[in-house]
């Protein structure tokens, strides 16, 4: 076919070729790995080229302080250019935010648009929240070094010429903090609120009491924070601790003052990011109780005390669980209402969020079936069964709630044996109890243990603090808030929750919420079908180089295949293993030394060899180990299919 085309026809598509590859390789260059992933992102080739000196020029309204304030610091930090802030600036300045005067009707309010040119990056929204999310996609694009709190020599500090225009898929994008199972400073939960903010979540929700520790400083009631707040310290596998002895120092833990939370919601204001705190009621109280047994309506309560970590549950029927103790407040007794009216309107005061989270869930009901005031209630009532007197507690809860001005908001228990039409349902048992109060005119937040339980091991036992479940990045990035047939009107939110009876520190913290986080962001903030797992499994690996520079942990579990036992008939065992992620290679052995590349590659299920004792597993790209050397006694193996 070539030979019959002219002279100028082979130079013009020579032309063309030279500048299709030219044009791939300024793409290629200019590696744009952005989590959460934008509604539209149009590269154009080139690159602004940070200068020495900055100028950020936006407006003086307060709002946009610390959006400057970031930028600031991490180019300061960072490059070691001199960065100012003008409001007006005669020459082009390097950086410029404008809030739209005529407001775009697509952005929203938290919406934005990024435009860099080789002459300026521009960030454009309607309202301040929309400019801090342009400089969070900013940082993205600049040079994974921009995070490193050092300067750093030898960098190209170019930003790849491109437009942006992103705006979320919810307005409630969720990350829950359980800071009552252990207690987190006020300056961790900022480090947290700081690590949020990056992936563009904007709701903090603060599991603020439970039966390990009452977080926050009630006037008029004292001992919630005097007793409430105290457990024994208790270091290794949390729920089957032995019960403290009565010498045993109960100094372990903290609250949170009133002023301590004026700070906490300032902070997350600035960062545009809204505090739900929550109250976990009727079940889930023992702290409470060990400060006012009065609250309970079991004899005995009175030698109740906070817990830590010793077992109070039965679980071995499923849910409801069988309590031990009764960790429940008494529904029958009006002292419980009085004493939540004093909670929830100091709290009402102290969080401007609209709504108020009332917990509801696991609430055991084994000492309420046997009570003579819960029957009395009963009869007075026309309630006829548990769930109906859990209904009837929801229903007093939630008046209490709206006459604060706020509106209220439980687990998905709260919709067993009724509930009101206004109250909104954080659905964590699976996505079904969402879809039905979705389906019932309820708002909902979906956090559903199958996706969004970040608190679950992210990858083999072998290596993460025991949990009695698991949930790998994939299935979190799965995830889909607003499933099919339900209006989403009513989906207002997507979360991922975390539970810290396994978490003693901020970095655990830190490790359990990343990457998982990642997809939860991308699940609650990007169009649903801009979601590519491949794609994200590069965009993260991107992002864990800028999260070792920025000093946050995260799970390196993406390397580490899946590990599932086999048993035979005749009682040999063989193993599976699978790995999360395309391109790794895995070697392992069973003559206890250390694996390399050099050794068995895995290409299908292996026999244990019936004299081994310890298998070995590690993952390569190539040369290069990527994965942690996984060690678990063969023991353990056939533990894990029983005999
Ligand atoms: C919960 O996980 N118990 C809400």
């Amino acid at each position: 076919m070539l030979k019959h085309i002219n002279m100028k026809q082979l130079t013009c598509l020579l032309l063309a070729l030279a500048f299709s590859l030219s044009l791939a390789a300024q793409q290629r260059s200019a590696n744009v790995n952005l989590i959460p992933e934008p509604v539209s992102l149009v590269k154009n080739g080139g690159h602004f080229a940070l200068p020495q000196q900055v100028t950020i020029q936006c407006a003086a309204v307060p709002e946009l302080k610390i959006a400057t304030d970031l930028l600031k610091e991490k180019i300061g930090a960072a490059t070691g250019s001199f960065v100012n802030q003008v409001t007006h600036s005669d020459k082009t300045p390097a950086i410029r935010f404008v809030l739209l005067a005529k407001k775009d009707e697509t952005l929203g309010a938290e919406g934005y648009q990024l435009s860099v040119t080789p002459q300026q990056i521009l960030i454009r929204a309607n309202e301040a929240n929309g400019i801090f999310y342009g400089v969070q996609t900013l940082l993205q694009l600049f040079p994974a070094e921009i995070e490193s709190k050092e300067k750093v020599a030898g960098v190209k500090w170019h930003v790849p010429c491109l437009e942006i225009t992103d705006y979320p898929r919810l307005g409630w994008r969720g990350l829950m903090f359980d800071v009552a199972r252990h207690f987190f400073t006020k300056d961790e939960v900022k480090q947290y609120i700081d690590a949020m903010v990056r992936y563009k979540f904007n709701l903090l929700h603060l599991h603020l009491t439970d039966d390990e520790g009452w977080r926050i400083e009630i006037k008029g009631l004292p001992k919630l924070t005097e007793v409430g707040a105290w457990n024994v310290k208790k270091v290794g596998t949390f729920g089957n601790f032995t019960p403290p002895a009565a010498n045993e120092p109960r100094n372990y833990g903290g609250f949170y003052t009133q002023d301590d939370i004026r700070e906490l919601v300032q902070y997350a204001k600035e960062r545009f990011v809204n505090i739900l705190p929550e109250v976990d009621v009727p079940g889930h109280s023992l702290a409470a109780i060990a400060s006012y047994p009065e609250l309970s309506c079991t004899p005995g309560a009175e030698n109740y005390k906070v817990r830590s970590g010793e077992q109070i549950m039965d679980w071995s029927r499923g849910a409801p669980p069988i309590a031990l103790l009764d960790n429940t407040l008494c529904p029958a007794n009006e002292k419980v209402y009085t004493f939540l009216d004093t909670v929830i309107t100091q709290i009402a005061k102290l969080f401007p969020f609209e709504y108020i989270h009332l917990g509801g869930d696991e609430a055991p009901h084994n000492f309420w079936e046997k009570n003579e005031q819960v029957k009395q209630l009963m009869k007075r009532e026309g309630l006829k069964t548990i769930p109906q007197v859990q209904a009837y507690f929801e229903k007093r809860v939630e008046q209490i709630v709206i006459s604060k001005g706020k509106k209220f908001m439980g687990w998905d228990e709260i919709l067993e044996g009724g509930v009101s039409p206004t109250a909104a349902v954080m659905s964590w048992r699976g996505m079904k109890y969402g879809i039905e109060a979705a389906k019932a005119g309820h708002n909902v937040v979906m956090s559903p243990t199958e996706f969004a339980y970040i608190d679950y091991m992210q990858a083999d036992e072998a290596t993460e603090p025991r949990v009695y479940a698991s949930l790998r990045l994939n299935k979190s990035y799965q995830f889909n808030p607003v499933p099919a047939g339900v209006n989403p009107k009513y989906i207002i939110g997507a979360q991922a929750n975390l539970w810290t009876e396994q978490i003693y520190n901020i970095r655990q913290a830190e490790y359990m919420t990343w990457p998982r986080g990642f997809a939860i962001a991308e699940s609650a903030w990007s169009p649903a079908d801009k979601k590519e797992w491949n794609d994200f499994v590069s965009r993260t690996e991107d992002h864990f180089k800028r999260l070792d520079l920025a000093e946050t942990k995260y799970s390196p579990a993406i390397y580490d295949p899946a590990i599932r036992v086999r048993r035979a008939a005749d009682k040999s065992l063989s193993v599976e293993l699978t790995p999360e992620i395309q391109g790794l290679d895995i070697y392992y052995s069973f003559d206890n030394s250390t694996p390399d590349r050099f050794y068995p590659k895995y290409t299908a299920p292996v026999a244990v060899p019936k004299d081994a004792s310890l298998l070995r597993v590690v993952s390569y790209r190539g040369k290069e180990q990527v994965g942690r050397l996984i060690s678990i006694p063969v023991s353990d193996l056939g533990k894990r299919v029983g005999k």
